[in-house]
């Protein structure tokens, strides 16, 4: 274990802390000293964390509801302090058919998981990042934002809106001239990739991106095809 000085001590939460990309990142955050706070809606979902970051607070909560979002931040703060991170996690994909295939139903979902969920955090936690002595906040966005299909189009709105209320942040920070940064990740697919992700999201307290207040960064595979840490980035703006 490598503990990173950038990042040890600081409290990072993860919204969205189960998937293959979450328990990624909570191992790599916790391998560098940081403390961990894993999200997720489920519970029993959230015990695998554990396994790969033993000292990790979980919480259970709706993070598509403001108001549990609200309780969850008074809760995380009077246990565990302001947080210096947030890393938001909560996505899933809903498509396909073309332009008639973009149902309510799906636009339904990705707006709640997609943006509600992004919008909810961000809005609990933006205090915490101002104050923080460096304040990171990261989401995970798809190429489908520059490239976007007829049958991919309810779900490229939905991640376009993200990565807008993100440089919005990254506005109020620069704003606020306080030294924290928001960072968008993108990626064609996660697999593979999620060890390089997990490393980016530990280097956000040493990389070039903590030097902007916001900063959109192209994660692809290399030709070691996805071996973890291993791969390039691209960063556009
Ligand atoms: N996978 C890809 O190839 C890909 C491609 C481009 C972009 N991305 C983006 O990368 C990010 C991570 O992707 P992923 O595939 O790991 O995401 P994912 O499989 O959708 O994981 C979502 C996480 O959020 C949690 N979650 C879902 N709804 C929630 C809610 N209402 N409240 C609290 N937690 C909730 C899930 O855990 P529980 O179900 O246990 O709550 C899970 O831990 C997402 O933003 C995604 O859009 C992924």
């Amino acid at each position: 274990m490598s503990v990173s000085p950038a990042v040890a001590g600081r409290t990072v939460l993860i919204a969205g802390a189960t998937s293959t990309a979450g328990l990624a990142v909570a191992s790599s955050l916790s391998d560098a000293g940081a403390r961990v706070i894993a999200v997720g809606s489920n519970l029993a979902r959230l015990q695998s964390v554990l396994q790969v970051a033993p000292e990790a607070a979980v919480f259970e909560c709706d993070l598509a509801d403001f108001d549990a979002v609200t309780a969850l931040a008074a809760q995380v703060s009077a246990l565990h302090g302001p947080i210096d991170g947030l890393i938001h996690l909560v996505g899933g994909w809903r498509g396909g058919g073309g332009l008639a295939g973009q149902t309510d139903e799906d636009w339904d979902f990705l707006h709640a998981h997609v943006i509600s969920t992004l919008r909810n955090t961000t809005r609990a936690f933006n205090a915490d990042l101002l104050a923080s002595s460096a304040g990171r906040l990261a989401i995970v966005s798809s190429v489908s934002v520059d490239n976007p299909t007829a049958g991919g189009a309810n779900y490229a709105a939905a991640k376009s809106a993200a990565e807008t209320w993100v440089r919005a942040i990254g506005h109020g920070f620069a704003k606020a001239a306080v030294p924290a940064a928001a960072v968008i990740f993108v990626v064609r697919s996660l697999a593979g990739l999620e060890g390089e992700l997990a490393g980016r999201v530990v280097g956000l307290w040493t990389e070039a991106e903590a030097s902007a207040h916001d900063a959109r960064v192209v994660l692809e595979p290399g030709p070691a095809d996805n071996a973890a840490g291993g791969t390039p980035s691209r960063r556009t703006q």
